[in-house]
């Protein structure tokens, strides 16, 4: 019979550390249960990329957790690493909350390794005077309505309530507040319809707008501007029942996400529409760039400010990304991207310009007594 202990992943300098045994273990749980649970490996991550994270804790505390096989020698070896917790910790908006991932190799499910993972990260949220915790479930496919599902309390959008993190979320007492969809869009794609698309939604924005277009760094010219819609975005994009207050971003929030992203070699690809009039920033949207793989982006976030709405903003700025990812990236194949299923101005932008349904997540919440 397998026995394990609950350790702390190390915050070493470097992922060559001799104790990164334990990152690179804690990586290995996260890419293995990531592959079983989409069949590809576009979400897999590195070692360095996760430190990178880790060296930044300023406006989150993250700490990380393995299970490890008990070895008499305890022999530094990856493998011995059977599941992980991650736990975020906001440090300066929703004090209130924090959110927890676990995950167990799919060989290792069932013999109470993922409960002893929930439970030493339900303690670390509970001590650090949390609330309510936060978590989600990932599913290759939305069932559709009918018995064995169950539906968030947005009423749009299901999971299926046997699947492993419905089941396990669900008997810890936490309700489904939301359901994500996840879609892909493939690229290459017919660059006359997506022009026209562009034309179109640039023709009904009219003379006001202009687009900008940066990489990682943001011009300083816009930082103030950039800093609001990133404000902006922590509570206009719909939470279903999620109880999160406003995030405030800053420049010095801003430059120190930079730096963090710079070490991790995530890379950004911006682009805003300024209005003219005020030269202001009425409207963003982002692609990041992994490093371990030059045919898949994350489709990041994408914003339209309340008083610019209607002026089909959403659209241009999208096709015009799309545009410049096929121009700077010929090699990517696909970008993915989350959207609430009830969000549905964001959606049908999303599906006019062919990005397919790829699964979803269930979005989780539990208040603590
Ligand atoms: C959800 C997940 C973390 C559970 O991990 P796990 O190690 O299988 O969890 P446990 O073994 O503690 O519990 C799972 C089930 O195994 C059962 N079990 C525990 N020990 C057992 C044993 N020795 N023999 C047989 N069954 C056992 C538990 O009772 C539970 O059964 P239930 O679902 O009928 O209640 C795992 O399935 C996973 O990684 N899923 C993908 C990620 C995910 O969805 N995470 C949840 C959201 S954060």
């Amino acid at each position: 019979m397998t026995t394990w202990s609950i350790r702390e992943v190390p915050v070493s300098e470097t992922a060559d550390a001799p104790e990164a045994w334990l990152l690179h273990g804690y990586t290995g749980a996260m890419n293995d249960g990531l592959l079983h649970a989409w069949g590809n490996r576009d979400f897999e991550r590195t070692a360095t990329e996760i430190l990178g994270s880790m060296h930044d804790q300023k406006y989150d505390r993250k700490p990380r957790l393995v299970a490890v096989a008990d070895d008499a020698h305890d022999a530094p070896d990856p493998d011995r690493v059977l599941g992980y917790a991650m736990i975020n910790l906001p440090q300066q908006d929703n004090t209130h909350t924090g959110h927890v991932e676990v995950g167990v190799r799919p060989d290792h499910r069932r013999q109470g390794i993922g409960s002893s993972l929930f439970d030493a990260a339900l303690a670390l949220v509970r001590d650090a005077g949390r609330t309510q915790v936060t978590a989600s479930s990932d599913q290759q496919v939305e069932p559709p309505e009918g018995p064995g599902t169950l539906a968030a309390t947005t009423g749009v959008g299901r999971v299926a309530i046997d699947a492993d993190g419905p089941r396990f979320l669900s008997k810890r007492g936490f309700a489904l507040e939301q359901v994500e969809r996840y879609s892909v869009f493939d690229l290459p794609f017919d660059p006359e319809l997506m022009a026209k698309q562009r034309a179109e939604a640039e023709a009904h924005a009219g003379p006001d707008y202009r687009l900008v277009t940066w990489q990682s760094h943001v011009p300083e010219e816009w930082i103030e501007s950039y800093a609001l819609l990133n404000t902006r975005m922590s509570t206009d994009a719909p939470l279903g029942g999620i109880d999160l207050e406003e995030d405030v971003w800053d420049a010095e929030r801003v430059r120190t996400l930079e730096k963090q992203y710079q070490e991790r070699e995530l890379e950004l690809l911006v682009l805003a529409a300024e209005h003219i009039p005020t030269h202001t920033l009425a409207a963003f949207t982002c692609f990041m760039a992994v490093p371990n793989s030059d045919e898949f982006v994350h489709q990041d976030d994408t914003l339209v400010l309340k008083e610019h709405r209607g002026k089909r903003l959403g659209m241009l700025i999208k096709a015009a990304n799309l545009q410049r990812l096929a121009a700077e990236r010929p090699t990517v194949r696909r970008v993915g991207t989350w959207n609430a299923e009830e969000n549905s101005y964001m959606l049908g932008i999303n599906v006019a310009l062919g990005f397919r349904p790829a699964g979803g997540s269930g979005e989780w919440q539990l208040k603590l007594s």
